[in-house]
C-alpha cells in the first residue's frame, strides 16, 4: 500500500473467512482506525444486501471492507462512483449501489454500521477474474465479470483505494453529478415491492426519486427492478 493512503493501513489479509464485512465490524468495534482494511482470497459466509449470500470462486473476486469512521449519508454511492471509474467507463450504477457493465452486475457494495458510534464498514465485492458459469445459479443470471486475470486482483485494489480516497469524502454535489452521469435507472421504468413508476434521479439524501401516477416518491432503502 502506498503511504499516501489513508484508506487501506493497517490491512489484514485472510486467505478465508466468513466474510470480510464480519472482521471488519469486529475490527471496528475494538477501536480499528479509519481505512483499516480487510481482503480475502475467499469468503464462506459473504454476506450481500437484503440478507443475501455473496459467494465467489476463491482468489477470483477483490473481496474487501474498511472502516470509515465519521461516514458521509452518501457513502455507498460514493463508493460506486470509485469502483465504476475503476471498472470502465461504461459501467452504471443501479440505486443503491449495484455496479453494471453492460447490464450485468459486477461488483455490489455492502454499508454496515454503527451511526450512533460514527462509524460504517464499507464491503466491496468485485467479479475481477471468476467465470459466471462458476457463480450459483441463483445470481448467473444477472452477474458480470470484469474477465481479467486473477492476478489482477491486488492492481485494482490498490486502484480502488486512491478513487475511494477522494469519493468518501466528496461533497454532495459531485457525488449527485457523478451519480446522474452513470445513472442506470434514470428515466426507466421500474417496479419494487408495492409499486411501479420511471426513475427520476438520486436526491440529497441518497433516496432514488420515482414519478408514479403524478406523484414524486422518494425510495429510501430496498431493491428495485427495471419493469
Ligand atoms: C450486494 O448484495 O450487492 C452487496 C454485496 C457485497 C459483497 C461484499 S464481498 C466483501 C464484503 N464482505 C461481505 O461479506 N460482503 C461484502
Amino acid at each position: 500500500m502506498s503511504a499516501t493512503h489513508s484508506l487501506g493501513l493497517p490491512r489484514l489479509h485472510l486467505r478465508r473467512t466468513d466474510s470480510t464485512n464480519h472482521r471488519a465490524r469486529e475490527m471496528a468495534v475494538r477501536g480499528a482506525p479509519h481505512g483499516t482494511l480487510v481482503t480475502a482470497s475467499e469468503q464462506s459466509a459473504g454476506r450481500g444486501r437484503q440478507g443475501r449470500t455473496w459467494s465467489t470462486p476463491p482468489g477470483q473476486a477483490l473481496l474487501c471492507s474498511l472502516v470509515i469512521r465519521d461516514p458521509s449519508r452518501l457513502l455507498s454511492l460514493a463508493a460506486g462512483i470509485a469502483v465504476a471509474e475503476v471498472v470502465s467507463p461504461r459501467a452504471r450504477l443501479k440505486w443503491p449501489n449495484d455496479v453494471l457493465v453492460d447490464g450485468r452486475k459486477v461488483a455490489g457494495i455492502l454499508v454496515e454500521g454503527r451511526p450512533q458510534e460514527r462509524w460504517a464498514v464499507l464491503g466491496i465485492g468485485l467479479n475481477v477474474a471468476l467465470r459466471v458459469e462458476d457463480l450459483p445459479p441463483e445470481t448467473r443470471a444477472r452477474a458480470g465479470s470484469l474477465g481479467l486475470g486473477a492476478e489482477a486482483v491486488e492492481p485494482i485494489l490498490e486502484r480502488l483505494l486512491h478513487h475511494l480516497e477522494r469519493w468518501t469524502v466528496a461533497d454532495v454535489d459531485s457525488v449527485l453529478d457523478q451519480v446522474r452521469r452513470r445513472d442506470a435507472l434514470l428515466g426507466e421504468r421500474i417496479r419494487w415491492l408495492g409499486g411501479q413508476g420511471v426513475a427520476d434521479g438520486v436526491d440529497r439524501a441518497g433516496r432514488l426519486v420515482v414519478l408514479s401516477g403524478g406523484h414524486r416518491l422518494l425510495l429510501e432503502a430496498g431493491e428495485v427492478h427495471f419493469a
